[in-house]
């Protein structure tokens, strides 16, 4: 027998049966995009941190909203950027808050694209942490109330039902939230409505361009007592079993690029569909080195997005939505 006995380069030797032959498939339908949506009139202010990425006030959002459409991204995750912050966050659980405004604004534009809301209230908390904060007496520090912050989540994601989201994306990272929150949108007649847990979330470094758009990194000490450490991965088994026992819909993992091997390990493990959160650093690292042209940007971003589908995600939130989803269907940007 001619040697080598197995030639692989066979399948790979024409674009037409690479075609056939492809284990992974990427879809605009896969994309979430994040979008931040902030006061006042006539703003659309880039974030220096994400070139591409926008503050938009609600005059403005239009414009954009059209923009996702036209792309061909069939899901937007809203943030809000507060006026108003105070010690416990009211302006997240506001009926008329700026992304309770956002939802319904974006759902009268384009009633077919499905609106996630992200549930947490760093970014209407003064102290820019995700719950509510007291003083710790014996130890004198202050610590983030597990169970007090919980009916402040509640009342937020159900202000997030009631404004029209499709689906509640639950961020803050405190025990039993998605329990509470159910409860919370079923007594209110939501029972409809679906919960994407943001089950793994790591304390990440990954976040700081996020916190700057947001204007929600905290004021004192960091999350570390509510998210993730890098280190673990069993652990994440634990957080993923009590979302899914407290009646999650979808389960995340965040962040997605250093966490491959979890996204891999959920997948085997669990049966829910599976997120993966592309976040703000790892899109800045590739727009900073595509800006100065070490980098093909469209190679990297969709061989990148290819990888997180290919470990396990079944869909990603990414802010290279638009751009990835235009170049999947061959045109430039
Ligand atoms: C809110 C929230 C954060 C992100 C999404 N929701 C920030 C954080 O936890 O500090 C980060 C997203 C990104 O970096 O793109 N809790």
């Amino acid at each position: 027998m001619a040697f080598p006995i197995t030639r692989h380069r066979r399948l790979r030797r024409t674009a037409g049966i690479r075609g056939m032959v492809r284990e992974t498939l990427l879809t605009a339908e896969d994309f979430i995009y994040p979008i931040f949506v902030t006061h006042g009139t006539n703003v659309k202010e880039e974030i220096p941190s994400m070139p591409g990425v926008y503050h938009f006030s609600m005059d403005r959002l239009e414009e954009e909203i059209r923009d996702v459409v036209a792309s061909g991204v069939r899901s937007v995750l809203l943030f809000g950027v507060p006026e108003h912050k105070d010690s416990i966050g009211s302006s997240a659980y506001d009926r008329d808050g700026i992304v309770q405004q956002a939802i319904r604004a974006v759902k009268s534009w384009a009633p077919e694209l499905v609106i996630v809301a992200d549930t947490c209230l760093c970014q209407f908390t003064d102290h820019g942490h995700c719950g509510i904060v007291h003083q710790d007496t014996a130890s004198g520090t202050a610590v983030v109330d597990n169970d007090q912050s919980l009916e402040l989540l509640v009342r937020t994601a159900v202000s997030q039902a009631e404004a029209g989201a499709d689906i509640i994306a639950p961020s803050n990272m405190m025990d039993g939230f998605v329990h509470a929150i159910r409860s919370g949108l079923d007594d209110a007649g939501y029972s409809d409505i679906a919960i994407m847990s943001y089950s793994v979330k790591y304390a990440s470094a990954f976040y700081g361009p996020f916190r700057d758009a947001a204007h929600s990194a905290p004021q004192f000490g960091d999350r570390k007592t509510y998210q993730m450490d890098p280190a673990n991965v069993r652990e994440a088994i634990r957080e993923a079993d009590s979302d899914v026992a407290e009646g999650a819909d979808m389960l995340m993992v965040k962040p997605a690029l250093a966490y491959l091997d979890v996204l891999r390990l959920l997948k085997e493990q669990f049966d829910l569909p599976l997120v993966a959160y592309n976040v703000s650093a790892e899109y800045s690292m590739v727009k900073a080195a595509a800006a100065n042209g070490w980098i093909n940007e469209r190679g990297i971003v969709l061989e990148t997005l290819t990888g997180m589908k290919r470990a396990g995600a079944d869909i990603i939130i990414t802010y290279h939505a638009k751009d990835a989803s235009r170049w999947l269907r061959g045109e430039e940007v």
